[in-house]
């Protein structure tokens, strides 16, 4: 399926505190949790597709041990920059690499490995985990992690504020490719591409109530700021304001009745020759 416009090439969060968001929600011990389930460890050659901050990369990296290596592809050398001066050494490289194209390395992977990427790109995620296990050694393992009912989990919001993110939702689909089912479709497109030995797990990524972490409620607005804001959606129930829908979104999620919720969906699978 092509890409539907100019604005699907771009990475949807991207703005200047992207960084700050991804490294304030990402749990190492829950990557390394989620790596060793789908069978990677020790001693093994990792490439982390989408790796942001290098957070993910470092974690991989302590599952691999001294043995292994792990090589962290993005395509923001801002943040690779910062990746490369935390986590960059023997057993840690990053390369600045934009998927839309095959990554091809000299040497081959024992595992391929991305969590929170192909939720970007609707259209195109069977394309984008092909380009991404183009250097992935035959028998070596793909594990493929994202969420599903991206941001739609919620009970206890007002009807124009569930209509209204609704409508910026579809409208993410449209026009940005941004897929919030991208976790349901895991396995077919593993399955679909001829891997082996296929597994599925799922494990609650976001379970909000009560009293919200300051980490889950900067995630949250930073979403809404970045994301809601671009959609183009006229915020019509509000009187034409993002402020005011802004406002509203803030006192849901401040609110300790609200309960919101997201399901992680990871598929592994074997690659065959
Ligand atoms: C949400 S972050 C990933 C976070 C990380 N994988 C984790 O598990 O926490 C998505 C990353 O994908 C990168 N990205 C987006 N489009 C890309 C592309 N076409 N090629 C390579 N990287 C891309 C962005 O720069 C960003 O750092």
């Amino acid at each position: 399926m092509p890409v539907k416009n100019r604005q699907s090439q771009a990475y949807l969060m991207e703005n200047q505190e992207e960084g700050k968001r991804l490294e304030l929600k990402t749990d190492k011990e829950a990557v390394k949790r989620q790596a060793a389930w789908a069978g990677i460890g020790p001693g093994m050659r990792v490439l982390d597709v989408g790796c942001g901050m290098g957070i993910t990369t470092q974690a991989l990296a302590e599952l691999v041990g001294e043995n292994g290596h792990v090589t962290g592809l993005d395509f923001s050398e801002e943040r690779l920059a910062i990746a490369r001066e935390r986590y960059g050494s023997d057993h840690v490289s990053f390369v600045c690499h934009d998927i839309h194209n095959p990554y091809q390395s000299d040497k081959p992977y024992d595992a391929m490995w991305t969590r929170f990427f192909l939720e970007y790109f609707r259209a195109e995620q069977q394309q984008i985990i092909v380009h991404s296990v183009a250097s992935l050694k035959t028998g070596g393992i793909a594990c493929l992690a994202d969420l599903d009912n991206n941001s739609l989990g919620h009970s206890g919001m007002s009807e124009r504020l569930q209509q209204t993110l609704l409508d910026v939702i579809s409208r993410l689909e449209k026009d940005f490719d941004f897929d919030p089912y991208a976790g349901r479709r895991l396995y077919g497109h593993l399955y679909n591409l001829g891997f082996q030995d296929l597994a599925c797990t799922v494990e609650i990524h976001h379970l909000i109530y009560g009293e919200i972490e300051e980490k889950d409620n900067y995630n949250w607005l930073r979403k809404v700021e970045v994301a809601a804001q671009k959609s183009g959606c006229p915020f019509t129930a509000y009187g034409g304001s993002f402020e005011a829908f802004h406002s509203e979104v803030q006192a849901f999620m401040s609110d300790p009745r609200r309960f919101t919720y997201t399901p992680l969906i990871i598929a592994r699978g074997i690659k065959t020759a």
